[in-house]
């Protein structure tokens, strides 16, 4: 299939794009330019570029026509944050595409309350970008029942890999607090750090939206969770870390309100954002629908991800 890719040189876009070439499709990749693949792979070669600015051109309402004007058969939307702007691309490509996907969140959920949490359960999402994403696949997978068009939603958790920050123990994403594990310092957690966080390998992401694309009858019309099997408590990710560096755990633990005052402000808002959903979300329905098979648990794939923090001198310590 031409299957175009909106923001394929990111997180997700760096594993699924190489992916989509390797299994025989012709791939165009939308972005505005800016910044490489965070790996450099063969499959590039064969990746027609695209140069758009998503953001400026919705605002013009011509983002759909463009896409629709580059003839796809399938359409992967890794950039999209409310319906307005799905609905440029559903009224551009309407009977024109074999399939649409899109890239959606964990926190289209608010707080935990059924863990793991299936796609199913009632949806309370917390904050401005939960809700406009929740709106989206409300409006995607309502077309797709009133219309047919073939939408379905991929939601990642919190994506992880070799070249970005990654959500550390203490949910947040200053690696310093990998530093001072691999130090051997004290680590303060919130509470008793039996708080979750659900991690997945941008690969596995990558995965979940080929498998999904593969098999249009059980995925149109449908949202997936794309999480590693099993979320972590703070406490199980901290003393996995100290483990990493050969270090025993040193771990203290304060009541939220107080932790959060010990932390840069930025660190404890995401803190808060973070383990005020605790997130630990089910996979059943996308091994059994798509045969999705996450390669990586989130403990790998984090390790993965420090690994390279500190091949880059990020963290200096032996390697893991
Ligand atoms: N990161 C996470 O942990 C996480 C978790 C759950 C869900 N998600 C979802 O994942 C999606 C983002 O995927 P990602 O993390 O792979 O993205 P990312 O790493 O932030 O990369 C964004 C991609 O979009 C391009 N881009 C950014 N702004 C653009 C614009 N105005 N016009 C055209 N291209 C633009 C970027 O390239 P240029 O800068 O060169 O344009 C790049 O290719 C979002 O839908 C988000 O809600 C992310």
């Amino acid at each position: 299939m031409r299957v175009i890719v909106i923001g394929g040189t990111g997180h997700i876009g760096s594993y699924l794009v190489p992916r989509l070439v390797r299994a025989g499709h012709a791939v165009l990749s939308v972005s505005r330019g800016r910044r490489s693949p965070y790996r450099a792979c063969a499959e590039w070669a064969a990746v027609e570029s695209v140069v758009a600015d998503r953001a400026a051109e919705d605002c013009s309402g011509t983002f759909g026509r463009r896409i629709a004007e580059l003839h796809p058969d399938a359409v992967i939307d890794l950039l999209c944050y409310r319906p307005e702007s799905a609905r440029l691309l559903v009224e551009a490509l309407a009977g024109r595409v074999r399939q649409f996907l899109h890239c959606g969140t964990i926190w289209v959920h608010g707080e935990a309350e059924v863990v793991p949490t299936p796609e199913s359960a009632p949806r309370r999402p917390i904050g401005e970008y939960g809700i406009n994403k929740n709106a989206t696949e409300d409006y995607l997978l309502g077309e797709a029942r009133r219309s047919g068009f073939p939408a379905a939603v991929v939601h990642p958790g919190h994506i992880v890999g070799p070249g970005w920050n990654i959500l550390n123990p203490q949910g947040h994403f200053n690696p310093a607090v990998f530093q001072t594990i691999a130090d051997g310092n004290e680590l303060l957690l919130p509470n008793l750090g039996l708080e979750c966080v659900h991690h997945v390998h941008a690969d596995d992401v990558a995965q979940c939206f080929e498998r999904a694309m593969e098999r249009p009858g059980a995925a149109v019309g449908e949202s997936f969770h794309a999480v590693s099997p099993g979320a972590l408590t703070l406490l199980g990710y901290a003393r996995a870390a100290y483990g990493w560096f050969g270090r025993a755990p040193r771990l203290a633990f304060l009541p939220l309100a107080e932790f959060s005052r010990r932390l840069a402000p930025e660190d404890a808002a995401q803190t808060a954002e973070h383990i005020g959903r605790s997130p630990c979300m089910s996979i059943a329905k996308a091994r059994a629908l798509l045969g999705y098979a996450p390669r990586y648990t989130s403990l790998e794939a984090c390790r993965e991800a420090v690994e390279w923090l500190v091949a880059q001198g990020r963290i200096s310590a032996a390697r893991p």
